[in-house]
Order: C-alpha cells, then sequence, then structure tokens
C-alpha cells in the first residue's frame, strides 16, 4: 500500500510538472501562466476536481512511445465560479506545445459531456500548436470529436473560449464555435494558416501579430469578444461573465441580489439627447445611467462601434443589451454591426435572456462597398434574429428609428413586448430632409419652399405620436423614469410564453 501511495504521489507529481520545470519558466518569461495556474485563477479556491490526470497518448511513432507525460497537455475537470457549476479544460503549452492528440481530444470530450449531462458552461483555455503532427489523422478525428460536441452543445450550455498562446489550425475552430472568445494582447494568436504559409502562398508579409492578435480579432474581423492586457485580466473578467450567464438554456437568468432601487430616477437623462438631430451623444451614458449599479459588460466594443452590446442586470437579473451608437456613423446599421447585434440576440434567446434594445438609428449604410460586401444578406441577419426571437424584448426608442431599421430593431411588429419612445423620438420612413427631397422633387430649384415643407413634414413625423396612434408604441415615456419603466416591463414579461411553429431549424441568411 505504502509502495502504491508512493507512486501515485510520483505520478501526481509528475503531472504537475507538465514539460517540466524549464518550459514552465519558458512560459512565465513570455508573460504567460501555465494551464494549472490559471485554473487556479479561474475556478472558486479549492473547487477544482480533476480527472484524468494519468491519461497518456497512445502514438508510437517519431520517437514518440518513450514520451509520454501524465495528463497529455490537457488539464481538465470541473469546479465553481461564485458557487456555480463549471467544466473546464486548459491546454498545456509545456507539453508538446498544447498540440491536440487523440488522448487529449478524448480528455476534452469527456468534460463537454458531463457538462451537457448536468447543465453547466464549459471554459476552455486554449494554449495550443493544433492537431499533434506526430499523430496524423487521429488528432484529426480528435479535432472533429470536439467540433460535433461544440455544435450540439452550442444554445444548450454556454461556451467560452480563452486564447492564451498560440492557437493555430484545428485550435481555431473549436473556439470559433463558441459562444464567446477573450484573448490576451502580446501573447495569443489565432490563424488558420500562420504567417510562413500565407508569405508562401499569398506572398504577404506579415507578422503574426498583425495576422491574428489579439488587437486584429478584437477590432478587424471580430472573431474575438475582448482583448485583455494579461491572463490574469482575461481570466478574472471572465469569472465576471459566468456571472452574468444561465447554467444553460432551461436554468433562467441568475439573479444577483442588488441595493439599486427599480424605481430610481435620473434626471441628467432629460438632457441626453441634444436639441439638434443632427448632433451626436453617447448612448453608452444612458446604457450605464439605467441597469444595476452601473454595472455594463461589454462585448465587442472595439468592433462595429456603431452598435453595442453586452449583458447588464435589471433588478438583479441578467438581460442583453443591444444599442445603437450614435457617436460612431450617426448609429447606422451596416454589415459589421448587424452581424454582431444579430449572433448576441441568438444568444439571449438561446438562454432565455430577455432583449432590451435602445435605439438611435437613422438607417441602414448606403453605399457599394455595403451592397457588393451583402448587406441585404447580412442586415436581414439581424432582422431575422429579432423576429425569431422568443425571449422578453423591451424597447426604447430615444431618438431617430428610420425605415427599415425602425422596423429591425426590435420592433412592434417583430414581436416586440414593450416599445417606448422618448419625447424625442423620430419614427418615419427617412429624416425629413431626404423625404422632401423625394417627395417634392419639383420644388427643388426653390430652397424657402423646400424648407417649408421640411419643416411641415418634421412637425407631422419627427416625433412619437403617429407611432402611438397606431399602438405600435405602447407609451412616450420622459427620459429620466426609464429605468423603472424597463423593469416594471421585464417584471410583468417574466413568466412570458411563446413558441415558434415546429421546425427542423430556421434558415438565417448566413
Ligand atoms: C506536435 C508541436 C506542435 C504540434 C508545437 N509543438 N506544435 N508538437 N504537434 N502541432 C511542439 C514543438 O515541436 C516544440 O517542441 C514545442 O511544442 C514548443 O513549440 P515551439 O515551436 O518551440 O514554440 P513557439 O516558438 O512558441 O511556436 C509555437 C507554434 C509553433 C507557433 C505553435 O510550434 C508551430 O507553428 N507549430 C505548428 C503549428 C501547426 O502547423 N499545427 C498543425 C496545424 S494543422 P520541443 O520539444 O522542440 O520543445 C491542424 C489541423 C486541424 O491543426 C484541422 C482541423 C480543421
Amino acid at each position: 500500500m505504502h509502495d502504491i501511495i508512493r507512486q501515485l504521489e510520483e505520478k501526481r507529481g509528475a503531472a504537475r510538472l507538465g514539460g517540466g520545470q524549464k518550459r514552465i519558466e519558458a512560459q512565465h518569461a513570455k508573460g504567460k501562466l501555465t494551464a494549472r495556474e490559471r485554473i487556479e485563477l479561474l475556478l472558486d479556491e479549492d473547487s477544482f476536481e480533476e480527472w484524468d490526470m494519468f491519461k497518456e497518448h497512445r502514438c508510437h511513432d517519431f520517437g514518440m512511445a518513450e514520451q509520454t507525460v501524465p495528463g497529455d497537455g490537457v488539464v481538465t475537470g470541473y469546479g465553481t465560479i461564485n458557487g456555480r457549476m463549471t467544466f473546464v479544460f486548459s491546454q498545456d503549452f509545456t507539453v508538446f506545445g498544447g498540440s491536440l492528440s487523440e488522448a487529449h481530444a478524448e480528455k476534452i470530450c469527456k468534460i463537454m459531456d458531463h457538462a451537457m449531462k448536468v447543465g453547466a458552461p464549459v471554459i476552455g483555455l486554449n494554449d495550443s500548436g493544433g492537431a499533434r503532427i506526430q499523430e496524423g489523422v487521429a488528432s484529426l478525428g480528435g479535432y472533429a470529436e470536439v467540433f460535433q460536441r461544440n455544435v450540439l452543445a452550442s444554445g444548450v450550455i454556454p461556451q467560452i473560449s480563452l486564447i492564451m498562446g498560440p492557437c493555430a489550425g484545428g485550435a481555431v475552430y473549436s473556439p470559433a464555435m463558441t459562444d464567446f472568445i477573450f484573448m490576451v494582447k502580446d501573447s495569443s494568436y489565432m490563424f488558420v494558416t500562420g504567417p510562413e504559409v500565407v508569405k508562401t502562398v499569398t506572398h504577404e508579409e506579415v507578422t503574426a501579430e498583425e495576422l491574428g492578435g489579439a488587437l486584429t480579432h478584437s477590432s478587424k474581423s471580430g472573431v474575438a469578444d475582448r482583448a485583455y492586457e494579461n491572463d490574469v485580466e482575461a481570466i478574472l473578467m471572465t469569472r465576471r461573465l459566468v456571472d452574468f450567464l444561465p447554467a444553460n438554456n432551461r436554468a433562467g437568468v441568475p439573479v444577483r441580489p442588488t441595493t439599486d432601487s427599480p424605481d430610481r430616477m435620473d434626471d441628467s437623462l432629460d438632457t441626453l439627447v441634444p436639441d439638434n438631430p443632427n448632433k451626436p451623444y453617447d448612448m453608452r451614458e444612458l446604457i450605464i445611467k439605467i441597469v444595476d449599479e452601473g454595472d455594463f459588460f461589454e462585448l465587442q466594443p472595439e468592433y462595429a462601434k456603431n452598435i453595442m452590446i453586452g449583458f447588464a442586470r435589471m433588478e438583479g437579473r441578467t438581460v442583453g443589451i443591444v444599442a445603437n451608437q450614435p457617436l460612431v456613423l450617426a448609429g447606422c446599421l451596416d454589415i459589421k454591426s448587424s452581424i454582431k447585434a444579430a449572433r448576441f440576440v441568438r444568444f439571449c434567446d438561446a438562454f432565455g435572456i430577455p432583449v432590451v434594445t435602445f435605439v438611435d438609428v437613422p438607417g441602414f449604410m448606403p453605399g457599394t462597398t455595403q451592397e457588393y460586401g451583402g448587406i441585404i444578406k447580412h442586415g436581414a441577419k439581424l432582422l431575422y434574429a429579432y423576429a425569431e426571437c422568443t425571449v422578453p424584448k423591451v424597447t426604447v426608442i430615444t431618438r431617430k428609428a428610420y425605415g427599415g431599421a425602425y422596423d429591425v430593431m426590435s420592433s412592434k411588429h417583430l414581436r416586440g413586448d414593450v416599445n417606448f419612445a422618448w419625447p424625442s423620438a423620430e419614427i418615419a420612413v427617412m429624416g425629413p430632409k431626404g423625404a422632401v427631397e423625394i417627395i417634392f422633387r419639383e420644388e427643388k430649384g426653390d430652397p424657402a419652399k423646400l424648407a417649408a415643407r421640411e419643416h411641415e413634414y418634421r412637425t407631422k413625423f419627427a416625433n412619437p405620436f403617429i407611432a402611438g396612434h397606431r399602438g405600435y408604441i405602447d407609451d412616450v415615456i420622459m427620459p429620466h423614469e426609464t429605468r423603472k419603466r424597463i423593469c416594471r416591463s421585464l417584471a410583468m414579461l417574466r413568466d412570458k410564453k411563446l413558441e415558434n411553429p415546429w421546425r427542423k431549424h430556421g434558415n438565417i441568411p448566413l
């Protein structure tokens, strides 16, 4: 017995050491934590239960039979985040570069399967050179097993990916199918093929950072939801994100007690919207002033800034916020912003998170770049997402709601449950200037007449009352009471039940 215990301790010690002290030091020298240090930081103290610590690869080629490391380059198991169950895998770059072997994939699949059985999130800490080259097709098969589970888990349990090192080849496609991706600046990369291959194939010279660094993916490609300064920040922000998320698609949103009264008024909101309809203002200010304790967890803040998405709480319950941002491109909808918001609305819908939408949108972005890029198809994604969404939907139009964008942004016609407008709202087919230039085209040579027409149009349509007359707006509310009115609406909608007709799945324009 003594011997067995000693052997066990030795094996545990070897597993904990991963690829050895030298490689651990190299990992630290790059500013990176090890796989185990990351898990320790992510989960509540002493909550981690590790599985498959002794699992080894089964490869005999290229001298691999002599090189086995218990755990095979990935630490897996479960634990809690602020007391809530979470499954986790953390790839160990010190062991064969965190590359994925058949056995490594089996470990990840095992915790994914359990997460599905019990209905809890999976968080992947990715730091991997991709498929284990020595294993050939066995490692490709391993990846595909993980991909299949990512897809089956999509919309059932939240899946979060942290990219904390180089992720090449197959290592990017599993994260790509998860719900949220956080990257670490200067030490994490995601690309299908690295700079060397790019140079050979396209003769482009590009650094790893430019090709697939955290800033590239959080501001240019939209692949990543956030870019953080270092491992510690990325992990702590992941804990914060998890606090907002339901454990699964049937669990309901988590509730966090708050001292922030649902009746809290904010008089400063009455002057948020400038008198001049062409002057921008910061919609973020409205969000911060309305949600519980000003706590807004924004996603993709550096990408398609003309729309904002993220989580907040109202009366302690998670809501998804979607808001046009008049500070950027006047808040109009374009390809990137439509895709960004559509995916977020679908996440909220899948997980039963109510959607609160703040609208100030002059329309869809015109021009050849947008048309050639497929704004018709991509704009339709947001329309589709809101239309199929059955969770509680509360909408506040602060200023412009013009044209198709009025319809898209959680309008009454797309089963918006409660639709409010501020007195400053302008709900019309288009802005007054554009409208009179079309309907009174023959008066174009007479600026005075045109100005009078514009004034007439503005008086008639640049307000919320025409929509109010038809019941498309449930009430015109004072800005300072917005929080109270939203909280009451959400409380009323708490037991909302709405189902779409049965189908295998819809055919969202991709
Ligand atoms: C086996 C690997 C490996 C891999 C790295 N290593 N990647 N071993 N399979 N895929 C090993 C290295 O040999 C090295 O071992 C150790 O990990 C650390 O790697 P370094 O190269 O020294 O580290 P670094 O300089 O930081 O570079 C990291 C890297 C680079 C950028 C990830 O290693 C790299 O380019 N690796 C190959 C990436 C790749 O092409 N993967 C296959 C993708 S194809 P020693 O013993 O020397 O320390 C794929 C197909 C799936 O994934 C497709 C599904 C759709």
